[in-house]
């Protein structure tokens, strides 16, 4: 793909093919977007570089707790303006009437003047923030592209009870994103299924849509870009973003496999950056993998990791940066030996698939792989065929003691070693066997918009309902 500059000085080059969907491994099937025009993104202007020389702050309370207290925050301008100071670090602050979500909220109980007390105490002795504190307005979150992940987020963030600007290189996106949104919500209400303690009309009030950059990133916390998943563009739209922030505020992209090495290379505000990878669709699906750059400050994952957690989303840290991320390396690890198994013809493709959706993924749903290998292995006990005592006898403990993952692993390592040595070689995903299993699909679900699009309500209408059952069954 070529790409073309865009814009005025400093501005967003913009992709001129329609080749967005050429990277999308979330969502395979999609049919490419229509072409866009031309990017009326402003140059960023003076930046914040000579105000980012300060240190970052260190995490906030939200993995590891403070080992000192941050003055109790009053709600209002004495806790912005101590924010501003850089004194105070807390989580962004929602709308006052969305209520905090208490199971889920990192903070606990007790609101905006609770999460502001829990603050960190970061930086060497001084207490400082990235973040405005406990205030009666909303904190603000600008979304940077308005196609179906944007639209996703800024509902997400509305939820949550942040005000949400929603941006895009094309004023016509915005409109259609707006409308959909309003769309959207409206249905969910109706099926009970709105996120959030707010209603429709309280939701779609906080989200107002941006034909300037400048203007949707200005005095926001957090920047959730979701452009197309193109490497040189959203390179030259955190450079532009780069120019324009200041200190106080996370610079998030949604890719879905681009490093962060490589996103923000050379970025003054690499430290404030991370990538918040949704799963799609985003609404239904709550996991968000958070991979920092290398140079990402802790509280830089901290903060976004609150914040998820605040939009009700189920936030996992990546630790260090790999290709893929985790989601996509395990989706990939089943895509390629699905593929093999049906290239070898050992099974059909409608079967293959059976094999997820009415086995594997029926556990999946709840728990994951490793703790499937904890529950699926008795007490070797109670078990007279195990062959307990054939494993490392520095690892095992005694079959009286041997339950769960160390009874799985000591009977059925050696099936595991043997079978995973047999996985063949990368398969081509082209030729006769796309073809083959193209066909089965079309079986099931012609491949035409209308088709697929009726599928995909469904299959959103079942993570609905999915994710309504999660919430009501508990671990014991
Ligand atoms: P999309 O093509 O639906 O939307 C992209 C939007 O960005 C369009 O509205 C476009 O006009 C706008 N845009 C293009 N250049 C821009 C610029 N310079 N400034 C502002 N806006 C600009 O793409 P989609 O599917 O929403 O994907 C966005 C990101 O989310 C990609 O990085 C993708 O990999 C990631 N993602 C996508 C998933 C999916 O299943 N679609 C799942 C998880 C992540």
């Amino acid at each position: 793909m070529t790409l073309g500059a865009r814009g005025g000085g400093g501005g967003v080059k913009q992709s001129k093919a329609n080749s967005w969907s050429a990277q999308r491994p979330e969502h395979v099937v999609r049919p490419p977007p229509p072409p866009r025009a031309r990017s009326r993104a402003s140059g960023g202007g003076r930046s914040a570089r000579a105000r980012w020389a300060r240190p970052l702050p260190a995490p906030p309370s939200v993995a590891a707790p403070s080992t000192r207290r941050a003055p109790a925050a009053r709600p209002g301008a004495p806790a912005r303006a101590r924010a501003r100071r850089g004194e105070v670090e807390a989580p962004p602050a929602p709308h006052p009437r969305a209520r905090p979500r208490r199971a889920l909220s990192p903070f606990g109980a007790g609101g905006a003047s609770a999460r502001a007390a829990r603050a960190a105490v970061v930086g060497s002795g001084t207490v400082r923030a990235m973040a405005s504190s406990a205030s009666s307005t909303a904190d603000g979150v600008a979304v940077v592209g308005s196609g179906l992940i944007g639209r996703s987020w800024a509902m997400l963030f509305a939820s949550g009870g942040f005000r949400v600007k929603l941006y895009d290189i094309e004023q016509q996106q915005v409109t259609g994103a707006l409308d959909t949104i309003r769309k959207e919500m409206k249905l969910l209400e109706q099926s009970g299924a709105l996120k959030g303690s707010l209603g429709a009309e309280e939701q779609l009030a906080l989200i107002s849509g941006c034909s300037d950059l400048r203007e949707a990133v200005e005095g926001t916390v957090h920047i959730q870009e979701c452009v197309p998943e193109n490497l040189e563009l959203k390179q030259q739209l955190f450079a532009q973003l780069d120019q324009i922030v200041d200190g106080n505020v996370v610079l998030s992209s949604s890719s879905s496999c681009l490093l962060p090495s490589k996103l923000f290379a050379g970025l003054v505000h690499v430290r404030q950056c991370l990538v918040a990878h949704p799963v799609n669709p985003p609404y239904h699906v709550p996991l968000v993998e958070l991979v920092p750059h290398p140079e990402t400050a802790p509280a830089t994952m901290d903060r976004t990791y609150a914040l998820m957690r605040q939009i009700g989303q189920s936030p996992v840290r990546i630790l260090k940066e790999v290709d893929g991320f985790a989601l996509n390396r395990l989706q990939y690890a089943l895509i390629g030996e699905a593929w093999r198994l049906v290239e070898a013809g050992i099974v059909s493709p409608g079967d293959l698939d059976l094999v997820m959706s009415d086995g594997l993924g029926l556990r999946y749903a709840f728990i994951g792989p490793l703790e499937t290998m904890h529950l699926n292995a008795e007490d070797v006990a109670n078990n007279s065929s195990s062959n307990a005592f054939s494993g490392d006898a520095s690892t095992i403990k005694p079959s009286a003691d041997l339950d769960g993952m160390l009874s799985y692993c000591d009977r059925y390592r050696e099936g595991m070693k043997r079978v995973l040595k047999t996985f063949g070689p990368i398969p081509e995903f082209s030729g006769a066997v796309a073809e083959k299993v193209h066909q089965a699909m079309c079986v099931k679900v012609p491949d035409d918009p209308e088709h697929l699009a009726a599928r995909r309500e469904w299959r959103d209408g079942c993570l609905m309902r999915l994710a309504k059952l999660k919430g009501q069954v508990q671990p014991p």
